[in-house]
């Protein structure tokens, strides 16, 4: 299985939707429009679409059959990007290899575009075709729950206010599980619900994405220790320069790489209960921890 050739294919899919599904939005204001086009089509890695529709795939689906609601998805990641960087946030001026948002079009036109792609996302998730009204509500409703207060709004905010402190293991944990595990979670279970998954396999997902989450976490640390700025398109050092506790402060380089590795373990380990349709994501997660950018 080609694992970067199925993951090409599937953003290339992502990208055209999403021009699409911003192009049936009428924005008010012309820079409005520009500066959330600006964000969402900068790039990236398109994660979290992607495994919403693997996700599908491993239950038995036909993943490609909810872009429309991977777009969602992408959306709310975008506008998360865009506000996390914002000066009163983590200050950075460089995301996805261009300038930030607020570098081109100033804060305040900033937070707005990261709050329209956000009601956006919700507006979009309604147009999924091809799913009962029961199974739209129980995915609006795993996507809401994750992208606020008790998941990655709630994870930023603690990260915010860990700044400058000595956190315990089990808050940096609880902080990498919310600011970044949730939409990794609302990705794939929704994924699985959309394509009819049962407790199993849903329970099974689940830790992955949850594992795959803290992985992914402790991966994006260390390249903001090691990373090289043009390849990661964000700059290396943000954490530092914020005074964030993170697994590489509260470790050290090697230890955060074990520990990364631990839940990739994790997350292969709870894909026991499928076959080989699951192969996309034991192979992902597993990339992801060697990752470069
Ligand atoms: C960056 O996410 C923010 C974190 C949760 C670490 P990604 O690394 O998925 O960013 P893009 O979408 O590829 O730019
Ligand atoms: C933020 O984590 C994750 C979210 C945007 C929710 P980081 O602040 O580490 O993300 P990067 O490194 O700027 O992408
Ligand atoms: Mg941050
Ligand atoms: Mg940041
Ligand atoms: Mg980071």
């Amino acid at each position: 299985m080609e694992l970067k050739k199925i993951w090409q294919e599937r953003s290339a899919l992502v990208e055209k939707a999403l021009v699409q599904q911003l192009n049936e939005a009428n924005p008010l204001d012309k820079t409005l429009c520009e500066s959330m086009k600006y964000s969402l089509m900068a790039g990236g890695k398109r994660l979290r679409p992607v495994l919403l529709m693997a996700a599908a795939d491993a239950v038995g689906a036909e993943g490609e059959q909810y872009l429309t609601t991977a777009c969602a998805l992408e959306m709310i990641h975008t506008y998360s990007l865009i506000h996390d960087d914002l000066p009163a946030m983590d200050d950075d001026d460089y995301r996805r290899g261009k300038l930030t948002n607020h570098k081109v079009y100033g804060a305040g036109m900033a937070t707005l575009a990261g709050d329209a792609l956000l009601t956006l996302a919700f507006e979009v998730m309604l147009r999924q075709q091809g799913v009962s009204a029961d199974k739209l509500v129980q995915v609006v409703r795993e996507i809401s729950i994750a992208a606020g207060p008790d998941g990655m709004v709630g994870g930023q905010a603690l990260d915010m206010e860990s700044e400058d402190k000595q956190v315990s293991m089990d808050t940096m944990k609880k902080i990498h599980l919310g600011k970044t595990g949730a939409l990794f979670r609302a990705a794939l279970r929704s994924g699985a619900i959309l394509g009819g998954a049962d407790d199993k396999a849903l329970a099974a997902l689940t830790t992955y994405a949850d594992n795959f989450g803290l992985a992914f976490q402790i991966t994006d640390d260390i390249l903001d220790v090691i990373g090289d700025e043009q390849v990661i398109g964000k700059p290396v050092g943000s954490d530092e320069k914020n005074h964030k506790s993170t697994y590489v402060t509260m470790t050290s380089l090697t230890e955060a790489q074990k520990l990364a590795q631990e839940a990739v373990d994790t997350a292969v380990g709870a894909l026991a209960v499928f076959g080989a349709e699951a192969d996309f994501l034991r192979e992902l997660v597993a990339y992801l921890v060697k990752r470069n950018k």
